[in-house]
């Protein structure tokens, strides 16, 4: 008999909001979209209005529903742009402050000082969280929050105020404020979780001046997260899967066995190599993170991530407008023979793993009196590859060398592109048939609570290839484009040592 159940997925991201409902076989039967305003206050500051967050999710998922019997909408699994941090009152349920974005440097002379302070600290703090010291990370954010709204510090060590990454803060207020809860993918980009002992840590909390107070409770990525009140959607839902979007895209690509690997392109670009029961420490800079947790077991995986990957071509679309629409980068890169000696480092918001240097900027090098739009989108294409590259280069000197890796996000319709990055890899660029894996995590998750999918293997079994890009170009060619991106990163870092 045909399951006709079918499961709602949030995808709560740095742009826009989506909901997609999945049907059993992991088919996407409806799909809404809205984007909402970025706002950067100040030069390196991006926020979200938690409203817009809120609005643009309520009226997706309403959107999507409309399409469907909602009598047979088993569940809900949510995913989210990671790190983003949100400090509501719980009485009110109204934030206290706008959402500060994953890409927000404003905390980068408070993780320069906590180094210079305690030149010991930061390995202490990676061993805990499996992060780095850096602004990425949610720590900083909050404190910096409680640190500047008027009365938030006493409040939030009152037990007034709470604290969550998107998730938390969207199941808050999905649940009319009766769940204040995350999992243990997102508790592990806060930087005040410790992985090793799957439980919030008290020297963190001291470190980064959090008072525990404020925290979620953390639970596994599928479980019972609280019940969506009936007045939002016409009837009550079971929240039961939940997964920070790098994580969860991990989960939609199937990568449940250590070795499997995959690198998904959005406005960042994050690669996830999954290493099972261990938690890797990387001597190269890249994180240590939760995979995903299941009946209180966690996988751990490796993480490389990239900050601007997407947003460079949204950079060309809508900062430079010398294009008119993403999909016109690929005829354009395609034009060129060749890259003309142009590198661009989109560093807009630092430069992520292995470099970490918050302060670095942007840059766009080897210009010459003819180059133009093409030269432009070629280098922000090439880019995406190139820093993919670096993450696989500090992963082989970690001893990792992936055979293949999966790929997805809306950049990968883009055949140059998965064409250009297996060159630059070296190793098979492989695409599935459904590229919304973000989402498609999401609902697995929530279909493995239902009790929709039995396993990890019956859910393994809906991932198809639909393109598989195999490396094609000279091994001399590749070392010169290499040896130039090299020396242009070497240009925007502020200590290349
Ligand atoms: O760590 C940030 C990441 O979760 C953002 O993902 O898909 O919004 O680029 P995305």
């Amino acid at each position: 008999m045909t399951d006709t159940r079918y499961i709602l997925a949030i995808d709560q991201g740095t742009t826009s909001s989506r909901a997609i409902v999945f049907d059993a076989n992991g088919r996407s039967v409806a799909v809404a979209q809205q984007e909402f305003p970025q706002h950067f206050p100040n030069s390196g500051w991006v926020e979200h209005d938690p409203e817009d967050l809120w609005n643009t999710v309520v009226a997706v998922c309403r959107e999507a529903l409309s399409h469907v019997d909602i009598a047979n909408v088993a569940a809900i699994g949510i995913t989210n742009q990671r790190e983003t941090t949100v400090v509501w009152d719980r009485k009110t349920g109204k934030a206290v402050y706008n959402a500060i974005v994953w890409q927000d440097r404003r905390t980068a002379l408070v993780c320069h000082e906590l180094k210079k302070h305690d030149p010991a600290l930061e390995a202490d703090v990676n061993n805990r969280s499996g992060l780095l010291i850096d602004p990425y990370f949610s720590a900083t954010k909050v404190a910096w929050i409680l640190d500047h709204v008027t009365g938030a510090r006493a409040r939030a060590e009152q037990g007034d105020l709470a604290f969550g990454t998107v998730d938390s803060f969207l199941l808050w207020r999905l649940t009319g404020g009766t769940s204040h809860a995350t999992d243990a993918t997102n508790a592990a980009r806060t930087n005040l979780f410790n992985i090793r002992k799957n439980a919030w840590d008290d020297k963190l909390c001291d470190i980064f001046r959090v008072p525990k107070a404020m925290l979620p409770v953390v639970k596994d990525c599928a479980a019972d997260f609280g019940m969506v009140d009936a007045a939002l959607f016409g009837r009550e839902i079971p929240v039961l899967g939940m997964a920070g979007d790098q994580q969860a895209a991990a989960f939609g690509q199937c990568c449940f066995e250590p070795g499997d690997i995959k690198s998904t392109y959005g406005t960042g670009c994050f690669v996830i190599l999954n290493t099972g029961d261990e938690a890797v420490t990387s001597q190269h800079r890249l994180l240590t993170t939760v995979g995903y947790r299941l009946n209180g077991k966690t996988s751990y995986a490796i993480e490389g991530a990239i900050f601007v990957a997407g947003a460079a071509v949204q950079w060309l679309r809508d900062g430079l407008g010398i294009i008119k629409s993403a999909a016109e980068s690929e005829g354009l890169a395609k034009s060129l023979d060749d890259n003309h000696g142009v590198y661009l480092v989109p560093a807009f918001t630092g430069l992520g793993a292995p470099y970490w240097d918050p302060d670095a900027r942007g840059a766009i090098f080897g210009l010459t009196r003819d180059t133009g739009p093409r030269e432009f989108v070629r280098a922000a294409l090439e880019s995406v590859c190139y820093q993919t590259f670096d993450l696989f280069e500090a992963m082989a000197a970690d001893g990792v060398s992936p055979k293949a890796v999966r790929v997805d996000g809306g950049m990968v319709a883009n055949d140059w592109l998965c064409q250009y990055l297996s060159d630059i890899l070296e190793i098979p660029v492989q695409r599935p048939m459904v590229t919304e894996t973000t989402a498609l995590g999401a609902a697995y998750l929530a279909g493995l609570q239902a009790g929709i999918y039995h396993d990890l293997d019956h859910i393994a079994a809906n991932w198809h290839l639909d393109a598989e890009f195999k490396s094609n170009l000279e091994s001399r060619r590749r070392d010169h484009l290499l040896a130039g991106w090299k020396d242009a990163v070497k240009r925007v870092q502020t200590d290349p040592s």
